[in-house]
């Protein structure tokens, strides 16, 4: 299958938004789409301007991770210069765009799992990484940075099989990576500009996780916390009742749910 270009033409052309993807910079390949973004932010990018790869040689995952990008997958980097207010909730903006954008080009349903995964048939489908430079209560820049397996055969990858998947492979299908991405950035500035009115992201995104009223167990730096997964905090934050009946509040980890 010959895959749809990536161009800067073939994301702008008549992309129905003010400023998310009207600058579009595309490379064969990078090491790091965020890396090029951050770069690209510090030099003063305008808002909204997107890099994309069509494979990351040295993709970047949470937590030091590494994240696989190879040729039929997505990765992309949006460069945004937020209020600081406005910083914890790029997180949900990203993964509701998109899930959101999953649903309207394909048949798939799509869950979000905390903190910023995307699931399609309770496997990983998407990752996002934000990152941002904050000096004192000023944004300098943020990168919201999307991997999203589209066209990937998971039996060339058997590492990661177990966990992940991609919507060809749950479709059975070619899918259109260049719709997929038109409809994630129109969806990213809609809910980026929703921010100012209110908690309407912030309860989108809290009713989709998966995540919330089930036994998990959360890995958060050196340490490992088991309970149910209670709520989350308009920050992000996920509130875990633990066995001894206390909520702790949990800003950054990892989850495994438990049955
Ligand atoms: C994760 O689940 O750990 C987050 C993965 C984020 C991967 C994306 S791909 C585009 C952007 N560039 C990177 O180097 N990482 C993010």
């Amino acid at each position: 299958m010959v895959e749809d270009s990536l161009s800067p033409a073939a994301i702008t052309d008549g992309l129905d938004t003010r400023f998310i993807g009207q600058e579009v910079i595309s490379y064969p390949s990078l090491p790091s789409t965020n890396d090029a973004a951050k770069r690209r932010a510090r030099e003063g990018d305008k808002e909204g301007t997107v890099i994309i790869a069509e494979e990351q040689t040295a993709g970047r995952g949470r937590i030091g991770r590494s994240w696989l990008s190879p040729r039929g997958s997505v990765a992309l980097s949006v460069i945004l210069y937020p209020q600081l207010a406005y910083l914890s909730s790029l997180i949900m903006v990203a993964s509701l765009a998109t899930a959101n954008a999953i649903e309207r080009v394909t048949s798939l349903k799509a869950q979000l799992k905390w903190p910023n995964d995307v699931l399609v048939n309770g496997k990983k489908v998407c990752g996002i990484l934000v990152e941002s430079d904050v000096k004192g209560n000023k944004v300098d820049y943020a990168v919201i940075g999307i991997g999203l397996n589209v066209n990937i055969n998971l039996a060339d990858f058997p590492g990661i099989a177990p966990f992940a998947t991609s919507l060809s492979h749950e479709l059975g299908r070619y899918v259109s990576r260049r719709q997929i991405i038109r409809n994630l950035l129109a969806e990213a500035e809609r809910l980026y500009l929703a921010l100012p009115e209110g908690d309407s992201v912030f309860r989108q995104w809290r009713e989709r996780l998966v995540t919330l009223g089930q036994q998990v167990r959360v890995s958060s730096g050196e340490a490992t916390y088991t309970g149910i997964a209670e709520s989350v905090a308009s920050d992000g934050s996920l509130l875990l009742r633990q066995p001894d009946g206390n909520l702790l509040k949990i800003v950054a980890g990892d989850v495994t749910l438990r049955q």
